[in-house]
């Protein structure tokens, strides 16, 4: 039986990880999967959550399961952060935790489609795994372009896909730092989105994967609680791969916010269902050590410091890339503007390949770069480099 099964290609971002691995020059540039990396290159584990892990390593007593909830510790230590005043929305907002963002984004589209959503309108480009998860759910995407051509987000796009919905679709909007593009919507196209979910049938799910990365905390949930305040209810899938540094510790939540406080353990109950038929129980490890870091004034500080540091070097180095200014034939400026880990540049696939094989220089096949693995040591060689290819 297992014979018929057609080999897959491999992940292409993932692949490109032991492709850059395997590459022995040493001044290799790795633009590819999005980890934050310092200016020294490395991708060291947060002071916070070492020490949280310290104290856990003395304070844990049990490994024993907890439940297919996790930690609940953990997803109400977040919601402050994530929803502001009022976490609970009065009652109406619960969560539980899953194995990264990727686990939140899966349970939340099984949750959508369970609850009968057939098709789910999303942003294009959008992360290459929204397409894949949601296919692999049997829901059909329907989708509307992201961006216009002069690199801003497209207000009248997204407005046009909420209005043409029908009842039964849900939709996929990236809440800050939007992968692959960093162009994210101001906080007045936001207003006007929430509005029109508002009038809507909508089911919204915001993917905020990047919190903090962009330009802090608060105003990068400006766009989900705008929402929130629109619309009867939503799904919010929350990673802590990048804004606390544990990517392969795999931390993630999935809230939903219920039309009324009485509904809330129906449908959550829903979600641990699901959990236990996928996963059964998230990773505890890393989720623990983000309770212990948010309950922690001292810690709480120093992780907010740290997040304050990785936004500010990822500012310098746009900063310096918008500098640029025209690179071969490449406008660099609007990369200045734009927001967290990712920006897309308009390489062809024959350029990002001689950026590989010339330069070392590696980036998804998208023209994707992460900005964070651009330091001031190896930026003025990415530049070149461009130019070279791009003459
Ligand atoms: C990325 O887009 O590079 C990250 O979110 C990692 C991933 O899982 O794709």
């Amino acid at each position: 039986m297992l014979d018929t099964l057609d080999q897959q290609p491999p992940d292409a971002l993932l692949a490109l990880i032991k492709l850059y691995n395997d590459d022995p020059r040493v001044d290799k540039i790795d633009l590819g999967v999005g980890v934050y990396r310092t200016d020294d290159g490395g991708t060291p584990v947060f002071g916070a959550i070492k020490e949280a892990e310290r104290k856990l390593v003395e304070e844990q007593d049990s490994k024993a399961y907890l439940g297919p909830e996790g930690d609940m510790g953990f997803v109400h230590a977040l919601m402050p952060f994530i929803f502001g005043e009022d976490p609970t929305r009065g009652g109406r907002i619960e969560g539980m935790q899953t194995p990264g963002g990727t686990g939140a984004v899966r349970l939340a589209a099984a949750l959508a489609h369970r609850a009968g959503a057939k098709r789910m309108i999303v942003g294009a480009p959008s992360w290459p795994n929204h397409a894949q998860i949601i296919k692999d759910l049997g829901i059909e995407i329907v989708s509307f372009t992201h961006a216009t051509s002069d690199g801003l987000a497209d207000l009248d796009t997204v407005k046009k896909a909420i209005e043409d919905s029908q009842p039964g679709d849900a939709i996929l909007l990236h809440g800050c730092c939007h992968n692959p593009t960093g162009i994210d919507y101001t906080h007045e196209q936001w207003d006007e989105i929430a509005a029109a979910l508002g009038n809507s049938e909508l089911l919204p799910i915001i993917d905020l994967a990047y919190q903090g990365l962009g330009h802090g905390l608060e105003d990068d949930s400006y766009g989900l609680r705008a929402v929130l305040a629109k619309v009867p209810e939503a799904l919010i899938a929350y990673s802590c791969d990048k804004n606390f540094g544990l990517y392969r510790d795999r931390v993630g939540a999935l809230y939903v916010m219920a039309e009324a406080n009485g509904q809330i353990d129906r449908i959550l109950s829903n979600g641990h269902a699901l959990a236990r038929a996928n996963w059964s129980m998230p990773p505890d490890h890393g989720a623990a050590a983000v309770r212990l870091v948010l309950r922690d004034e001292a810690l709480t500080a120093m992780w907010h410091n740290e997040l304050d540091g990785m936004r500010d070097r990822m500012r310098q180095v746009r900063d310096r890339l918008a500098e640029a200014g025209t690179v071969g034939s490449l406008d660099m400026t609007p990369l200045g503007t734009q927001n967290g880990l990712f920006s897309v540049l308009p390489l062809t696939k024959e350029q990002i390949l001689k950026l590989r094989e010339d330069h070392a220089v590696y980036m998804a096949g998208s023209g994707r770069i992460n900005i964070a693995g651009l330091t001031m040591g190896n930026i003025e060689k990415f530049i070149d480099a461009l130019a070279d290819v791009t003459v």
